[in-house]
């Protein structure tokens, strides 16, 4: 597996393009950026969010793909084939793990993504007319420990069955097909939920910056979430960039894998705080956010039984693009660097996997089935979500930037981005991006962790 030839490889530019933005649009989008959004005090968050895509999600986002192209490996045997013999290689074991314990938590959602397509299916919304009856009816779905760990275990179930298929078929043609469509269903929402009676009001929360909700925990998350957003910061990227042929132009599909992943993130933005003020939720309502808000915008819509279903089957299938590429990175490792055979690893990491998610599904509201206390009473969901989720990423988005930057070197790295077989693709403001990547963007996460250790203000 380890010479170009021998791998998976993309049909070309549109189908790379369409496998990395599915990689990258999922729950990150529709989930995790209004539930960060609304902790983070909503305009500022976003504003700071768009800043890091911009100044550290693009570079970093060229960085994974030359080193993934250049290489034509995973994350591991990338950082080995440039520098064999040093410390380097373990920023991909880094990431390998990163990636393992992201999908530990992620397949919980997406489980749940699961139930409401069940219930959308069985009418079980219908009753979710405001925040309070659809917080009811969201508390009920995930709070059955036995309920939250079977549709945790189907989600993973789903994600192996591809993953063991192999990349290039499975993961391109269904994204080919269904992200158009689900971008379709987002913008009909939008326009349905801003002219809710909140929707003014949702829409000057999302763009209008209060500054006095400024803090370094809402830095590092917005960080953490352009990361997460992006598929970045634990070689993904690297990973389906090494499935690229040498005559593609890298850095315009970088770009526009960057483009539309933040495009939707917006677009949901604007579907769930206008949708929000209209039902009276709260912005800080967490991980549960957009599930208790989104069946009561379906309610207020004509054939919102089926729009509800459409969309729950889009959203989940927009999560399995993406836990498939959080699968493929440490299934590839076990491939190329440990000689398992692919069917071998994807049953196996997606079996302890499962183990490691069930804390997570068991967290959110069935932790309260289980007695006092449940387990430790501790939130690990959420508590995962902060630590792989901005912590681990910020950290692996730090070491490529220095790695590509600095020891690889932004000569290379640039000439790396810019090739293209015989052609050359010259990027405009390439200097620039060489500055961000060596100076700006290390040194912004650098000091975002530094001063969270020194204060103790980890989330
Ligand atoms: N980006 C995906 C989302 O927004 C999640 C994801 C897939 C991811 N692969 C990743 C996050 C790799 C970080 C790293 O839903």
């Amino acid at each position: 597996m380890a010479t170009s030839g021998t791998r998976g490889q993309w049909s070309g530019q549109l189908g790379f393009i369409l496998a990395a933005a599915g990689s990258a649009i999922g729950l990150g989008n529709i989930w995790r950026f209004p539930y960060s959004a609304g902790e983070g005090g909503g305009g500022l968050f976003v504003l700071i969010y768009l800043l890091f895509v911009i100044l550290i999600g693009v570079p970093v986002m060229f960085a994974e793909l030359s080193l993934g192209r250049t290489t034509h490996r995973n994350p591991v045997g990338a950082f080995k084939a440039l520098v064999p013999k040093t410390l380097w290689p373990a920023v991909g074991g880094l990431g390998v793990i990163t990636g393992f314990f992201i999908l530990a938590f992620y397949s919980v959602v997406a489980g749940w993504t699961l139930g409401y397509l069940f219930s959308s299916a069985t009418g079980g919304l219908a009753s979710a007319v405001d925040g309070e009856s659809s917080t009811a009816i969201f508390t009920s779905l995930i709070g059955s420990p036995l309920q939250a760990i079977a549709l945790t275990a189907i989600f993973m179930v789903l994600t192996v069955t591809v993953v063991r298929g192999g990349v290039s078929s499975g993961i391109e043609r269904m994204t080919t097909i269904l992200m158009p469509v689900l971008f379709v269903l987002l913008l009909v929402l939008a326009g349905r939920a801003l002219t809710l009676d909140g929707g003014v009001e949702g829409f000057v929360y999302l763009f209008k910056p209060d500054f006095n909700e400024l803090s370094v925990p809402v830095v590092m998350s917005a960080l953490g979430q352009a990361l997460f957003s992006l598929s970045l910061g634990m070689g993904a990227m690297i990973t389906y960039g090494s499935y690229l042929s040498d005559e593609v132009n890298l850095w315009k599909a970088g770009a526009s894998v960057a483009g539309f992943d933040t495009l939707i993130a917006i677009l949901s933005g604007l579907i769930i705080f206008p949708a929000l003020f209209s039902v009276g939720a709260e912005p800080t309502a967490g991980p549960g956010l957009v599930f208790v808000v989104l069946p009561t915008i379906f309610n207020s819509m004509p054939l919102g039984e089926i729009i509800a279903f459409l969309f729950f089957a889009l959203l989940a299938i927009a999560a399995l693009t993406s836990t498939i590429s959080l699968l493929e990175v440490v299934v590839a490792y076990f491939v190329d660097e440990r000689g398992w055979s692919r069917t071998q690893a994807s049953f196996a990491i997606g079996g302890v996997c499962l183990a490691f998610a069930i804390p997570s599904a068991l967290s959110q509201g069935a932790v309260d089935a289980l007695g006092e206390g449940g387990l430790f009473g501790w939130d690990f969901l959420t508590l995962n979500n902060n630590i792989w989720g901005n912590y681990a990423l910020s950290l692996g988005a730090m070491l490529i930037c220095l790695f590509v930057g600095w020891k690889w070197g932004a000569k290379k790295f640039v000439d790396a981005l810019e090739a293209g077989g015989n052609k050359r693709f010259a990027l405009p403001g390439s200097s620039i991006v060489a500055v961000l990547i060596k100076v700006v963007c290390p040194l912004a996460v650098l000091l975002t962790l530094v001063y969270i250790v020194i204060t103790g203000s980890y989330f």
